[in-house]
């Protein structure tokens, strides 16, 4: 079977290993000091003042969402535009935090949104923010759109869960937007299990995200910060341990996470080229005619999968069909169209513009898996079926 995920981690049995060595000594499971170290670490790699763990990438973007309204930089009523192809937990914390979505379609070539179909949801809709979505290892082009958010002052927030390593003319996805959200899920770019991150610059932002990370209380904040909120709430030292100053979630990592993300962490450049070669040697299945030519923009190329638009749905059933028989696991792309998601009808009134981008992408779109342990043999398997 050709599965979307060969394995939990890379150099699984060293890796388990390590695991069970880290474990055995351990003084501590719960949150501390190898998820601290591990922030350090990672927003160093992504290039970010700062990194703020969380125990997936749904609770990054949940504790990304609460914090910005827990700041006022967003506020119930504003309108928050998001990628019409993304995930489920990129839009419900929007919708539980009583925003307005309001879905933006996608160039079919890139999956993503693009600086053309950015200007059209804002020539229809006034938006105070957009929570954009790196889908499946590439952008649009994202440096546009960041400037039309600027000069328009709108708040860019990048989901970048699929996108960890990937890079815009030299520059990591996630360094775009104001902040930017992390998976950590197995199958993900780098594994711990589950896991999740969220990476800003901005200092009023990571202590948020640390609040809301953590029953709002202000354990894991910088001493000075605590002596400032002690002071403006009258909490004296004792009283501080167990004194809540905002709306907040228990969406910690722990230990094992934070261990596990500074083993993978040492991996994570070899697996990004290993996953951009592999993209690279199976490019020519887009030669075949049934499929549209995806156009990757990307420098860097870290995909987890590999996106397929038949020309047709007929074709689509046919490579289903193809799949199974040749054991090769495929899935639709991410959460397809939105709008037609359940929670998402049960929740937001239906959405009257048309997404044809997206709904192209829902009816006639598939993926199957790329991991940096993908064997010669696999691609020619993979060129056999799909070329
Ligand atoms: C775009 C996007 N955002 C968020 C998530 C949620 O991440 P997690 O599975 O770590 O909760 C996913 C999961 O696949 C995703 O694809």
């Amino acid at each position: 079977m050709f599965s979307l995920v060969k394995s939990t981690f890379y150099r699984e049995e060293e890796t388990k290993k390590s695991l069970c060595e880290f474990i055995m000594q351990a003084k501590q499971l719960s949150m501390g000091e190898q998820c601290m170290l591990f922030e350090r670490e990672f927003a160093a790699w992504q290039g970010r003042k700062h990194c703020v763990s969380f125990n997936s990438g749904s609770s990054a973007n949940l504790g990304l969402i609460r914090a910005l309204c827990n700041l006022g930089i967003l506020c119930s009523g504003n309108t928050v535009g998001f990628a019409a192809i993304t995930w489920a937990t990129n839009v419900m914390p929007l919708i539980q935090n009583g925003l307005v979505t309001s879905p933006i379609d996608i160039n079919t070539a890139t999956l993503n949104v693009s600086p053309t179909t950015v200007l059209e949801a804002l020539e229809r809709t006034n938006m105070q923010a957009i929570f954009l979505t790196n889908a499946l290892g590439m952008s649009d082009d994202i440096a546009s759109i960041k400037a039309i958010c600027d000069e328009r002052g709108i708040l860019l927030l990048e989901d970048n869960c699929e996108s960890l390593g990937s890079e815009y003319n030299g520059v990591k996805l996630g360094n775009f937007g104001m902040a930017s959200t992390f998976s950590f899920f197995v199958g993900h770019h780098l594994s711990t299990i589950e896991g999740g991150a969220v990476c800003t610059d901005d200092d009023a932002l990571d202590e948020a995200l640390r609040m809301v990370r953590s029953h709002g209380w202000d354990r894991h904040l910088a001493p000075s910060a605590q002596q400032r909120l002690r002071a403006d709430h009258n909490v004296d030292d004792f009283n501080a341990k167990y004194t809540f100053y905002d709306s907040a979630y228990n969406i910690r990592p722990t230990e094992i996470q934070g261990f596990l993300g500074r083993n993978q962490l040492a991996y994570l450049d070899e697996m990004t080229k290993k996953r951009a070669e592999n993209f690279v040697a199976l490019t020519p299945i887009y030669d075949n005619p049934q499929f549209e030519r995806m156009q990757p923009q990307m420098s860097t190329h870290s995909s987890f999968a590999f996106p397929l638009l038949c020309k047709t749905e007929k074709i689509k059933d046919e490579y289903i069909q193809k799949s199974t028989a040749a054991n090769i696991e495929i899935r639709p792309i991410i959460s397809s169209y939105m709008p037609h998601q359940p929670f998402y009808k049960k929740y937001v009134p239906a959405v009257e513009h048309e997404l044809p981008g997206a709904y192209a992408v829902h009816k006639k779109g598939f993926y199957f898996g790329n991991n940096p342990e993908v064997t010669p043999e696999d691609i020619a398997m993979l060129l056999e079926t799909f070329k």
